[in-house]
């Protein structure tokens, strides 16, 4: 039996990642977990802001930001910057951050996977600024770096250790692998 819960946006689990961007000539960090892909070719990534949040302010200034992907190590950190604004405290000081090509999408040097980002579209629904960015760069630290049958890679979900969050309101670390994405399903295809 189905219970109905209301209008809530339940899509679980969701990944929680930091948006940087330049304010005011300095680099600023937000916890987001409204963030997500929106293709692969071309390569666009949405953010949801709250248009009341600083980072936004700089995202509307330069047209660009960064994801970065924090690990669970980094959970305390991550939720600080959620809790407070670079309006009143300095989040770049949590950080070292750098730069690529666009020059005003700082991103955190401690997190293993940071995209760089130029906006391509941004709307507003009611109090919320989505912006659509171009990745014009996907960066990872190089230990976590894999060479797979000649093939350079990324190291599997569960050395990455994301932070997972669900609207429970709590974080979580990832599972381990379980089958191959355009595989498993072909079991059926054998059987149908
Ligand atoms: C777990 C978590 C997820 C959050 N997700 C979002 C989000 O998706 N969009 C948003 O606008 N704010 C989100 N926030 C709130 C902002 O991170 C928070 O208001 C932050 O202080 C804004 O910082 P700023 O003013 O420096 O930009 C989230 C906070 C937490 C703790």
């Amino acid at each position: 039996m189905k219970v109905k819960l209301g209008t809530f946006p339940l899509v679980y689990p969701i990944p929680i990642v930091l948006a940087g961007a330049m304010v005011a000539g300095k680099p600023n960090y937000a916890t987001l977990g409204d963030c997500g892909v929106m293709g692969i070719k071309p390569p666009l990534v949405y953010v949801s802001l709250n248009e009341t949040h600083y980072t936004t302010q700089g995202i509307l200034e330069h047209s660009t930001y960064s994801v970065n992907f924090p690990t669970t190590e980094m959970l305390a950190v991550t939720d600080y910057c959620g809790i407070v604004s670079g309006r009143d405290i300095d989040k770049a000081m949590l950080f070292e951050s750098f730069y690529g090509e666009l020059e005003t999408a700082p991103m955190i040097a401690q997190c293993p996977v940071n995209l760089e980002c130029r906006v391509v579209k941004e709307f507003t629904i009611q109090h919320r600024h989505i912006f659509i960015g171009e990745v014009v760069q996907a960066y990872v630290e190089a230990t976590y770096l894999i060479e797979k049958e000649g093939q350079r890679g990324i190291a599997d979900m569960t050395q990455l250790d994301p932070i997972i969050y669900a609207l429970d309101n709590r974080y979580y670390r990832i599972g381990e692998a379980i089958g191959m994405g355009y595989q498993e399903g072909k079991i059926f295809k054998h059987t149908m």
